[in-house]
């Protein structure tokens, strides 16, 4: 089906079931919004391509359990993003704690998730309804790309 064709927010297919998990990380654009489509440990995420931060690209990141969350960490400044909410995490310690204890925290939702469902080893995503600002919303509009298109070419330059 053509993307123009389908419902803004979906479901959209993304690919088989089989291919994506092997493939383990897949890039979809749909309605002009560019989604990280990844498999880990059994379960699939979707969440906005480029970092909240400063429009990294998450496709690379490298994944770990942090504070019983998994997290991306973007590879461009080390921000960590928890998959499933699409949280911001931080280190940081409790100073009412004693001894203090570093432990990861959360600085609420900075990236934007959407829902992944499978249907006879077909896989879609449903884009996020929710309405409020998000901050990866940035890098996924105009002004955001072109800033990314800046900081790719001045790195490509240095
Ligand atoms: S752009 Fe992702 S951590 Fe800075």
């Amino acid at each position: 089906m053509e993307e123009e064709e389908q419902p803004r927010r979906g479901p959209h297919f993304v690919g088989k079931k089989e291919e994506l998990i092997e493939a383990k990380r897949t890039l979809i654009t749909v309605g002009g919004r560019d989604i990280l489509v990844l498999h880990h440990q059994g379960v699939f995420y979707a969440l906005d391509c480029y970092c909240y931060h400063s429009g990294g690209n998450l496709q690379n990141g490298d994944i770990e359990e942090l504070g019983s969350r998994l997290c991306i960490t973007c590879p461009k400044h080390k921000y960590k993003i928890s998959l499933a909410e699409g949280e911001g995490m931080f280190k940081g310690t409790d100073p009412t704690v004693k001894p203090p204890v570093a432990k990861w925290y959360t600085k609420g939702v900075k990236q934007r998730v959407h829902a992944v469902t499978e249907t006879n080893g077909d896989v879609y995503i449903t884009l996020s309804d929710d309405r409020c600002y998000i901050e990866s919303d940035y890098y996924q509009g105009e002004v955001g790309k072109e800033r990314r298109a800046k900081a790719a070419a001045q790195e490509k330059a240095s």
